[in-house]
């Protein structure tokens, strides 16, 4: 299989895959309960932060430099996404300078990607794959903002957020188009990106057990 054609049939996989990651469950904002804007930007937080630190632990270990330099762009993104977040928790009422989103340590995704060791494993699981993630998830945040009559994050995340987002995971599609050429390289790349998608599977699945929370913002 070619590159070009790997990288559809993994998109297309990916597709199929994500579609579990939206939940039955209809939007249902709670202004005082636990599912709430300020408590879903709060989550968004440490993933920001987490794409923040992964992509810049990454940068000084790839040795390609499209790819590094991809990385870097991506450094500087996502740490401006966790700045945009935490100025809008301020306006929303929560002071989200005295918060640290790891207190609790890194999440099992974070752990997972920080283990890859070659460029395609971690173009497929951290850009291609995860920021797939974050379309899906960024566009149900959205719906919810929506629905809890919150347009201004609504706004943030249409129109600045999420269009990055898009391009980490357009930047990962050209990325892996020139790195999965080899078997080797291709079946890597597809373990990952599987893994990667289990894991934002299982955690989706445990926040909705466990704090009822769905429709979290990703990056
Ligand atoms: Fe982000
Ligand atoms: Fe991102």
């Amino acid at each position: 299989m070619t590159a070009d054609e790997f990288v559809a049939q993994l998109d297309a996989q990916n597709r199929a895959l994500l579609e579990r990651l939206a939940p039955d469950a209809t939007l249902k904002p709670e202004v005082a309960g636990d599912l709430s804007v300020v408590n879903l930007l709060k989550v968004a937080l440490k993933n920001e932060l987490e794409a923040t630190e992964i992509a810049a632990r990454w940068l000084v270990t790839t040795a390609e430099l499209p790819v590094k330099l991809a990385l870097a762009r991506q450094v500087g993104d996502e740490a401006r996404h966790y700045r945009l977040i935490a100025e809008r928790l301020g306006a929303l009422g929560f002071v989200a300078t005295a918060f640290d989103p790891l207190a609790k340590g890194y999440g099992p995704l974070f752990a997972y990607l920080d283990t890859l060791p070659s460029t395609v494993e971690r173009v497929a699981a951290g850009q291609f794959t995860r920021e797939a993630i974050a379309i899906v998830k960024n566009r149900q945040f959205i719906e919810f903002c929506e629905a809890a009559g919150d347009e201004k994050t609504a706004a943030l995340y249409r129109e600045v957020i999420e269009p990055d987002e898009r391009h980490h995971h357009e930047l990962g599609r050209t990325l892996l188009r020139s790195l999965a050429t080899t078997v080797g390289a291709q079946e890597a790349a597809a373990r990952a990106s599987r893994r990667t998608l289990e894991l934002a599977e299982e955690l989706q699945q445990q926040a909705l057990a466990g704090a009822g929370i769905h429709h979290a913002p990703g990056c």
